[in-house]
Protein backbone atom coordinates (compact mmCIF):
# COMPACT_ATOMS: atom_id res chain seq x y z
CA UNK A 1 0.00 0.00 0.00
CA UNK A 2 1.05 3.60 -0.49
CA UNK A 3 2.09 5.73 2.13
CA UNK A 4 -0.11 7.61 4.50
CA UNK A 5 -0.62 11.09 4.61
CA UNK A 6 -2.70 12.58 7.36
CA UNK A 7 -5.62 14.63 5.68
CA UNK A 8 -4.67 13.27 2.42
CA UNK A 9 -2.47 16.30 2.00
CA UNK A 10 -0.54 16.49 -1.53
CA UNK A 11 -2.24 13.23 -2.70
CA UNK A 12 -3.23 13.36 -6.41
CA UNK A 13 -6.51 11.39 -5.87
CA UNK A 14 -7.86 11.96 -9.44
CA UNK A 15 -7.22 13.83 -12.87
CA UNK A 16 -9.63 16.70 -13.51
CA UNK A 17 -9.52 19.41 -16.57
CA UNK A 18 -11.90 21.76 -14.32
CA UNK A 19 -9.70 23.65 -13.11
CA UNK A 20 -5.88 24.54 -12.06
CA UNK A 21 -4.32 25.75 -8.80
CA UNK A 22 -0.40 26.67 -8.30
CA UNK A 23 -0.35 27.40 -4.49
CA UNK A 24 3.73 28.07 -4.80
CA UNK A 25 2.48 31.27 -7.27
CA UNK A 26 -0.62 31.89 -5.94
CA UNK A 27 -1.99 30.57 -9.91
CA UNK A 28 -6.00 29.78 -10.23
CA UNK A 29 -7.58 28.79 -13.28
CA UNK A 30 -11.11 27.55 -14.61
CA UNK A 31 -10.50 25.33 -17.64
CA UNK A 32 -7.30 27.11 -18.60
CA UNK A 33 -8.20 30.66 -17.87
CA UNK A 34 -6.78 32.72 -14.78
CA UNK A 35 -8.78 33.62 -12.58
CA UNK A 36 -7.89 37.53 -12.77
CA UNK A 37 -9.63 37.62 -16.32
CA UNK A 38 -12.56 35.27 -15.43
CA UNK A 39 -13.80 37.92 -13.07
CA UNK A 40 -14.13 40.55 -15.40
CA UNK A 41 -17.02 38.13 -17.12
CA UNK A 42 -20.45 37.54 -15.91
CA UNK A 43 -21.04 34.30 -13.15
CA UNK A 44 -23.68 33.26 -16.22
CA UNK A 45 -20.42 33.28 -18.75
CA UNK A 46 -18.51 31.24 -15.95
CA UNK A 47 -20.84 28.70 -15.76
CA UNK A 48 -21.28 28.21 -19.10
CA UNK A 49 -17.59 27.64 -19.43
CA UNK A 50 -17.48 25.27 -16.28
CA UNK A 51 -20.36 23.37 -17.49
CA UNK A 52 -20.12 23.44 -21.21
CA UNK A 53 -16.47 23.50 -21.04
CA UNK A 54 -16.57 26.97 -23.51
CA UNK A 55 -16.69 30.83 -23.02
CA UNK A 56 -20.08 31.37 -24.85
CA UNK A 57 -20.58 33.76 -27.32
CA UNK A 58 -23.02 36.49 -27.16
CA UNK A 59 -26.06 35.27 -28.17
CA UNK A 60 -25.27 31.74 -26.48
CA UNK A 61 -24.94 33.73 -23.36
CA UNK A 62 -28.17 35.44 -23.70
CA UNK A 63 -29.73 32.44 -24.07
CA UNK A 64 -28.36 30.80 -21.22
CA UNK A 65 -28.81 33.25 -18.86
CA UNK A 66 -32.57 33.30 -19.81
CA UNK A 67 -33.07 29.50 -19.38
CA UNK A 68 -31.04 30.51 -16.14
CA UNK A 69 -33.95 33.34 -14.88
CA UNK A 70 -36.74 30.79 -16.10
CA UNK A 71 -35.85 28.53 -13.66
CA UNK A 72 -35.39 30.40 -10.66
CA UNK A 73 -38.94 30.14 -8.91
CA UNK A 74 -39.55 26.97 -6.74
CA UNK A 75 -42.26 24.92 -6.87
CA UNK A 76 -44.92 25.08 -4.53
CA UNK A 77 -43.91 22.32 -2.12
CA UNK A 78 -40.80 23.22 -1.43
CA UNK A 79 -41.53 26.77 -0.48
CA UNK A 80 -43.98 24.77 2.04
CA UNK A 81 -41.16 23.12 3.18
CA UNK A 82 -38.96 26.53 3.66
CA UNK A 83 -42.02 27.83 5.57
CA UNK A 84 -42.55 24.75 7.56
CA UNK A 85 -38.44 24.03 9.02
CA UNK A 86 -37.84 28.15 8.90
CA UNK A 87 -37.51 28.34 12.87
CA UNK A 88 -35.67 25.23 13.69
CA UNK A 89 -32.50 25.30 11.45
CA UNK A 90 -29.67 27.12 9.94
CA UNK A 91 -29.57 28.41 6.40
CA UNK A 92 -27.39 25.36 5.29
CA UNK A 93 -29.67 23.08 6.82
CA UNK A 94 -32.49 24.96 5.09
CA UNK A 95 -30.60 24.15 1.49
CA UNK A 96 -30.11 20.41 2.35
CA UNK A 97 -33.42 19.52 3.18
CA UNK A 98 -35.38 21.71 0.13
CA UNK A 99 -32.56 19.92 -2.47
CA UNK A 100 -33.46 16.51 -0.97
CA UNK A 101 -37.16 17.50 -1.71
CA UNK A 102 -36.55 19.41 -5.12
CA UNK A 103 -34.81 16.02 -6.22
CA UNK A 104 -38.09 14.45 -6.33
CA UNK A 105 -40.38 16.44 -8.32
CA UNK A 106 -37.57 17.04 -10.85
CA UNK A 107 -39.44 16.09 -14.28
CA UNK A 108 -35.97 14.64 -14.80
CA UNK A 109 -36.00 12.45 -11.23
CA UNK A 110 -35.22 8.60 -12.91
CA UNK A 111 -33.04 10.04 -15.61
CA UNK A 112 -29.02 9.98 -14.90
CA UNK A 113 -28.26 10.43 -18.72
CA UNK A 114 -25.65 13.39 -19.25
CA UNK A 115 -28.63 15.38 -20.82
CA UNK A 116 -30.36 15.37 -17.89
CA UNK A 117 -27.67 15.83 -15.48
CA UNK A 118 -27.00 19.02 -17.20
CA UNK A 119 -30.46 20.04 -17.02
CA UNK A 120 -31.19 19.23 -13.32
CA UNK A 121 -27.93 20.90 -13.01
CA UNK A 122 -28.94 24.47 -14.52
CA UNK A 123 -32.27 24.01 -12.15
CA UNK A 124 -30.10 23.77 -9.00
CA UNK A 125 -27.97 26.70 -9.88
CA UNK A 126 -31.08 28.50 -10.87
CA UNK A 127 -33.25 27.84 -7.72
CA UNK A 128 -30.09 27.49 -4.97
CA UNK A 129 -30.00 31.71 -4.27
CA UNK A 130 -34.19 31.62 -4.08
CA UNK A 131 -34.41 28.79 -1.26
CA UNK A 132 -31.48 30.93 0.56
CA UNK A 133 -33.28 34.11 -0.04
CA UNK A 134 -36.71 32.93 1.12
CA UNK A 135 -34.93 31.26 3.98
CA UNK A 136 -33.88 34.25 5.14
CA UNK A 137 -37.07 36.38 4.52
CA UNK A 138 -39.08 34.17 6.18
CA UNK A 139 -37.31 33.86 9.10
CA UNK A 140 -37.19 37.99 9.46
CA UNK A 141 -41.11 37.86 9.36
CA UNK A 142 -40.96 39.44 6.00
CA UNK A 143 -42.92 38.49 2.89
CA UNK A 144 -40.80 36.69 0.30
CA UNK A 145 -39.83 38.16 -2.99
CA UNK A 146 -40.11 36.54 -5.92
CA UNK A 147 -37.19 36.66 -8.77
CA UNK A 148 -36.73 39.51 -10.66
CA UNK A 149 -36.32 38.62 -14.87
CA UNK A 150 -34.92 41.57 -15.21
CA UNK A 151 -32.17 41.16 -12.86
CA UNK A 152 -29.13 38.71 -13.82
CA UNK A 153 -28.23 35.99 -11.36
CA UNK A 154 -26.62 37.69 -8.30
CA UNK A 155 -28.59 41.18 -8.53
CA UNK A 156 -31.30 38.94 -8.51
CA UNK A 157 -30.14 37.17 -5.72
CA UNK A 158 -29.10 40.49 -3.41
CA UNK A 159 -32.72 41.52 -4.12
CA UNK A 160 -34.78 38.60 -3.23
CA UNK A 161 -32.91 39.25 -0.19
CA UNK A 162 -33.35 42.77 0.31
CA UNK A 163 -36.40 43.87 -1.58
CA UNK A 164 -34.66 46.24 -3.64
CA UNK A 165 -32.51 46.24 -6.54
CA UNK A 166 -29.45 46.66 -5.65
CA UNK A 167 -26.31 49.01 -6.92
CA UNK A 168 -24.23 48.72 -9.98
CA UNK A 169 -20.95 48.21 -7.87
CA UNK A 170 -23.06 46.00 -5.39
CA UNK A 171 -23.85 43.72 -8.35
CA UNK A 172 -20.77 43.94 -9.88
CA UNK A 173 -19.41 42.53 -6.50
CA UNK A 174 -21.99 39.92 -5.81
CA UNK A 175 -20.68 38.64 -9.18
CA UNK A 176 -17.57 38.10 -8.89
CA UNK A 177 -18.22 36.63 -5.17
CA UNK A 178 -20.34 34.27 -7.16
CA UNK A 179 -17.40 33.73 -9.87
CA UNK A 180 -14.28 33.26 -7.50
CA UNK A 181 -16.69 31.12 -5.21
CA UNK A 182 -17.69 28.39 -7.87
CA UNK A 183 -14.69 26.50 -8.25
CA UNK A 184 -11.39 25.13 -6.30
CA UNK A 185 -10.40 21.60 -7.65
CA UNK A 186 -10.40 19.21 -5.04
CA UNK A 187 -11.59 21.16 -2.01
CA UNK A 188 -13.18 18.83 0.76
CA UNK A 189 -16.66 19.66 -0.45
CA UNK A 190 -16.16 18.94 -3.90
CA UNK A 191 -14.18 15.91 -2.91
CA UNK A 192 -17.53 14.75 -1.27
CA UNK A 193 -19.50 15.39 -3.85
CA UNK A 194 -17.35 13.60 -6.49
CA UNK A 195 -17.18 10.22 -4.33
CA UNK A 196 -20.70 10.43 -4.21
CA UNK A 197 -21.20 10.22 -7.63
CA UNK A 198 -18.60 8.11 -8.47
CA UNK A 199 -20.89 5.84 -6.69
CA UNK A 200 -23.34 6.48 -9.63
CA UNK A 201 -25.67 7.75 -6.64
CA UNK A 202 -27.82 10.89 -8.34
CA UNK A 203 -26.61 14.72 -8.98
CA UNK A 204 -28.71 16.30 -5.96
CA UNK A 205 -27.31 13.30 -3.49
CA UNK A 206 -23.98 14.31 -4.86
CA UNK A 207 -24.64 18.23 -4.38
CA UNK A 208 -26.27 17.23 -0.69
CA UNK A 209 -23.36 15.70 0.24
CA UNK A 210 -21.02 18.74 -1.14
CA UNK A 211 -23.29 21.16 1.10
CA UNK A 212 -22.61 19.29 4.03
CA UNK A 213 -18.98 19.12 4.01
CA UNK A 214 -19.21 22.80 3.23
CA UNK A 215 -20.55 23.49 6.60
CA UNK A 216 -17.58 22.93 8.52
CA UNK A 217 -16.02 26.22 10.23
CA UNK A 218 -12.50 25.24 8.52
CA UNK A 219 -13.97 24.61 5.14
CA UNK A 220 -17.12 27.18 4.10
CA UNK A 221 -17.36 28.33 7.77
CA UNK A 222 -14.29 30.67 7.69
CA UNK A 223 -16.38 33.38 6.26
CA UNK A 224 -18.41 33.80 8.93
CA UNK A 225 -16.04 33.04 11.46
CA UNK A 226 -14.06 36.34 10.00
CA UNK A 227 -17.40 38.57 10.47
CA UNK A 228 -17.84 37.30 13.73
CA UNK A 229 -14.28 38.36 14.08
CA UNK A 230 -14.62 41.59 12.84
CA UNK A 231 -17.73 42.24 15.42
CA UNK A 232 -15.48 40.77 18.01
CA UNK A 233 -12.44 43.59 17.58
CA UNK A 234 -14.95 46.11 17.44
CA UNK A 235 -12.93 49.27 16.05
CA UNK A 236 -9.91 50.14 14.41
CA UNK A 237 -8.21 50.94 17.70
CA UNK A 238 -8.61 47.81 18.95
CA UNK A 239 -7.58 46.15 15.71
CA UNK A 240 -3.68 45.27 16.34
CA UNK A 241 -3.94 44.73 20.24
CA UNK A 242 -6.87 42.04 19.50
CA UNK A 243 -4.76 40.10 16.88
CA UNK A 244 -1.99 40.44 18.40
CA UNK A 245 -3.38 38.97 21.45
CA UNK A 246 -4.73 35.80 19.16
CA UNK A 247 -1.07 35.25 18.08
CA UNK A 248 0.42 35.10 21.72
CA UNK A 249 -2.32 32.39 22.46
CA UNK A 250 -1.76 30.53 19.48
CA UNK A 251 -4.96 31.06 18.30
CA UNK A 252 -6.03 30.55 14.88
CA UNK A 253 -6.88 33.70 12.36
CA UNK A 254 -9.21 33.52 10.26
CA UNK A 255 -9.56 33.86 6.85
CA UNK A 256 -5.82 33.05 6.55
CA UNK A 257 -3.94 30.17 5.97
CA UNK A 258 -4.96 27.06 3.43
CA UNK A 259 -3.35 23.31 2.60
CA UNK A 260 -2.57 24.80 -1.11
CA UNK A 261 -1.86 27.85 -1.27
CA UNK A 262 1.66 29.22 0.50
CA UNK A 263 1.36 33.11 -0.88
CA UNK A 264 -1.57 35.33 -0.97
CA UNK A 265 -4.78 33.43 -2.31
CA UNK A 266 -5.03 35.16 -6.11
CA UNK A 267 -8.89 35.35 -5.11
CA UNK A 268 -8.10 37.55 -1.79
CA UNK A 269 -6.62 40.19 -3.79
CA UNK A 270 -9.59 40.47 -5.97
CA UNK A 271 -12.05 41.27 -2.97
CA UNK A 272 -9.37 43.69 -1.48
CA UNK A 273 -9.84 45.62 -3.75
CA UNK A 274 -13.61 45.28 -4.04
CA UNK A 275 -14.08 45.78 -0.89
CA UNK A 276 -11.99 49.12 -0.81
CA UNK A 277 -14.09 50.04 -3.64
CA UNK A 278 -17.86 49.44 -1.35
CA UNK A 279 -16.04 50.81 1.58
CA UNK A 280 -15.62 54.44 -0.74
CA UNK A 281 -18.91 54.00 -2.14
CA UNK A 282 -20.48 53.47 1.36
CA UNK A 283 -18.68 55.99 2.97
CA UNK A 284 -17.08 54.30 5.37
CA UNK A 285 -14.12 52.51 5.51
CA UNK A 286 -13.98 50.83 9.21
CA UNK A 287 -13.70 47.71 8.56
CA UNK A 288 -11.61 47.32 5.28
CA UNK A 289 -8.62 49.39 8.03
CA UNK A 290 -9.40 46.90 10.19
CA UNK A 291 -8.74 44.43 7.87
CA UNK A 292 -5.65 45.82 6.37
CA UNK A 293 -4.51 46.31 9.94
CA UNK A 294 -4.95 42.45 10.61
CA UNK A 295 -2.99 41.82 7.17
CA UNK A 296 -0.52 43.76 8.57
CA UNK A 297 0.04 42.33 11.92
CA UNK A 298 -0.63 38.77 10.59
CA UNK A 299 1.96 38.93 7.72
CA UNK A 300 4.58 40.45 10.33
CA UNK A 301 4.00 38.50 13.18
CA UNK A 302 3.62 34.98 11.44
CA UNK A 303 4.85 35.01 7.87
CA UNK A 304 8.36 37.68 8.59
CA UNK A 305 8.99 36.65 11.99
CA UNK A 306 8.07 33.56 12.20
CA UNK A 307 8.39 32.27 8.51
CA UNK A 308 4.96 30.47 8.78
CA UNK A 309 3.12 30.45 5.15
CA UNK A 310 -0.21 31.99 6.82
CA UNK A 311 -1.31 34.58 4.09
CA UNK A 312 -5.23 35.91 3.97
CA UNK A 313 -7.24 33.62 2.16
CA UNK A 314 -10.65 33.85 -0.09
CA UNK A 315 -12.78 34.31 2.88
CA UNK A 316 -11.06 37.18 4.36
CA UNK A 317 -11.94 40.22 2.60
CA UNK A 318 -14.71 38.45 1.28
CA UNK A 319 -16.26 38.39 4.93
CA UNK A 320 -15.38 41.98 5.00
CA UNK A 321 -17.65 42.77 1.78
CA UNK A 322 -20.13 41.10 3.31
CA UNK A 323 -20.03 43.27 6.17
CA UNK A 324 -20.76 46.24 4.09
CA UNK A 325 -23.61 44.45 1.80
CA UNK A 326 -25.10 44.00 5.48
CA UNK A 327 -25.38 39.90 4.86
CA UNK A 328 -26.51 38.36 7.82
CA UNK A 329 -24.16 36.33 9.39
CA UNK A 330 -25.43 33.16 9.31
CA UNK A 331 -26.03 33.17 5.76
CA UNK A 332 -22.09 33.73 4.70
CA UNK A 333 -21.32 29.91 4.23
CA UNK A 334 -25.28 29.87 2.44
CA UNK A 335 -23.96 32.07 -0.06
CA UNK A 336 -20.68 30.51 -0.30
CA UNK A 337 -22.78 26.97 -1.55
CA UNK A 338 -24.74 29.33 -4.21
CA UNK A 339 -21.38 29.96 -6.00
CA UNK A 340 -19.70 26.80 -5.48
CA UNK A 341 -22.61 24.73 -7.00
CA UNK A 342 -21.65 25.34 -10.41
CA UNK A 343 -18.36 23.55 -9.67
CA UNK A 344 -20.03 20.92 -7.62
CA UNK A 345 -21.82 20.18 -10.75
CA UNK A 346 -18.87 20.09 -13.57
CA UNK A 347 -17.10 17.70 -10.97
CA UNK A 348 -20.01 15.47 -11.00
CA UNK A 349 -20.67 15.73 -14.57
CA UNK A 350 -17.07 14.89 -15.28
CA UNK A 351 -17.38 12.44 -12.57
CA UNK A 352 -20.04 10.59 -14.44
CA UNK A 353 -18.03 10.85 -17.60
CA UNK A 354 -15.56 8.75 -17.01
CA UNK A 355 -16.21 7.36 -13.65
CA UNK A 356 -14.23 4.81 -11.29
CA UNK A 357 -15.84 4.08 -7.87
CA UNK A 358 -13.66 6.35 -5.29
CA UNK A 359 -12.56 3.63 -2.40
CA UNK A 360 -9.25 4.48 -0.69
CA UNK A 361 -7.63 2.70 2.13
CA UNK A 362 -6.96 3.06 5.48
CA UNK A 363 -4.05 2.01 7.26
CA UNK A 364 -4.99 -0.28 10.55
CA UNK A 365 -4.02 0.87 13.53
CA UNK A 366 -5.91 -1.24 16.03
CA UNK A 367 -5.16 -4.69 17.40
CA UNK A 368 -5.74 -7.88 16.18
CA UNK A 369 -7.61 -9.93 18.62
CA UNK A 370 -8.52 -13.21 19.71
CA UNK A 371 -13.03 -13.55 19.29
CA UNK A 372 -12.56 -17.27 20.96
CA UNK A 373 -11.20 -16.17 24.52
CA UNK A 374 -14.35 -13.51 24.54
CA UNK A 375 -16.52 -16.80 23.53
CA UNK A 376 -15.76 -18.78 26.39
CA UNK A 377 -15.91 -15.84 28.96
CA UNK A 378 -19.17 -15.33 27.76
CA UNK A 379 -19.79 -18.87 27.69
CA UNK A 380 -19.02 -19.60 31.26
CA UNK A 381 -20.63 -16.05 32.44
CA UNK A 382 -24.00 -17.56 30.71
CA UNK A 383 -23.20 -20.81 32.52
CA UNK A 384 -22.99 -19.57 36.16
CA UNK A 385 -26.20 -18.09 35.18
N1 LIG B 1 -3.78 31.34 12.08
C1 LIG B 1 -2.74 30.97 12.84
N2 LIG B 1 -2.03 29.83 12.65
C2 LIG B 1 -2.40 29.05 11.62
C3 LIG B 1 -3.46 29.38 10.78
C4 LIG B 1 -4.16 30.57 11.03
N3 LIG B 1 -5.20 30.94 10.29
N4 LIG B 1 -3.61 28.44 9.85
C5 LIG B 1 -2.66 27.50 10.09
N5 LIG B 1 -1.93 27.90 11.17
C6 LIG B 1 -0.81 27.15 11.76
C7 LIG B 1 -1.37 26.03 12.61
O1 LIG B 1 -1.60 26.44 13.94
C8 LIG B 1 -0.26 25.01 12.49
O2 LIG B 1 0.76 25.40 13.38
P1 LIG B 1 1.66 24.29 14.16
O3 LIG B 1 2.39 23.56 13.07
O4 LIG B 1 2.54 25.11 15.05
O5 LIG B 1 0.68 23.41 14.89
C9 LIG B 1 0.25 25.21 11.06
O6 LIG B 1 -0.08 26.55 10.71
C10 LIG B 1 -0.36 24.25 10.06
O7 LIG B 1 -1.75 24.22 10.26
P2 LIG B 1 -2.67 23.03 9.73
O8 LIG B 1 -4.03 23.17 10.33
O9 LIG B 1 -1.96 21.74 9.88
O10 LIG B 1 -2.69 23.35 8.19
P3 LIG B 1 -3.79 22.87 7.19
O11 LIG B 1 -3.20 22.86 5.85
O12 LIG B 1 -4.47 21.62 7.65
O13 LIG B 1 -4.85 24.06 7.38
C11 LIG B 1 -6.54 25.57 7.17
C12 LIG B 1 -5.44 24.80 6.44
C13 LIG B 1 -7.28 26.43 6.14
C14 LIG B 1 -7.54 24.61 7.81
C15 LIG B 1 -5.91 26.47 8.26
O14 LIG B 1 -5.01 27.38 7.68
C16 LIG B 1 -6.96 27.25 9.06
O15 LIG B 1 -7.51 26.71 10.03
N6 LIG B 1 -7.25 28.53 8.69
C17 LIG B 1 -8.27 29.28 9.36
C18 LIG B 1 -9.63 28.90 8.79
C19 LIG B 1 -9.83 29.44 7.39
O16 LIG B 1 -9.57 30.60 7.10
N7 LIG B 1 -10.33 28.56 6.50
C20 LIG B 1 -10.62 28.92 5.13
C21 LIG B 1 -9.79 28.15 4.17
S1 LIG B 1 -10.06 28.72 2.51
Amino acid sequence: MSDFKKGLEGIIALESKISYIDGEKGILEYRGYRIEELAKLSYDAVVHLLLHNRIPNIAELDQFSNTIKERRDLDVHTEEVIHFYNFNIEAMDALLTAISHMSHSDPDLNDNSHEANVRKAIRLIAKLPTIVAYFQRIHEGKEIVKPNELLPHCSNFLYMLRGEVPSVLESKIMDVDFILSAEHELNASTFAVRVTASTLSDIHSAIISGIGTLKGVLHGGARLAVMNLLDDIGSVENTEKYIMNLIENKERIMGFGHRVYKVVDPRANIFRDLAKKLAEEKKDMKWFEMGNIIEEVVTRELVEKKGRPIYMNVDFYSGIIYKYLNIPPKLATAIFALGRVTGWLAHALEQYGDNRLIRPRAKYIGEHLELKDLISQVYDDNKEE
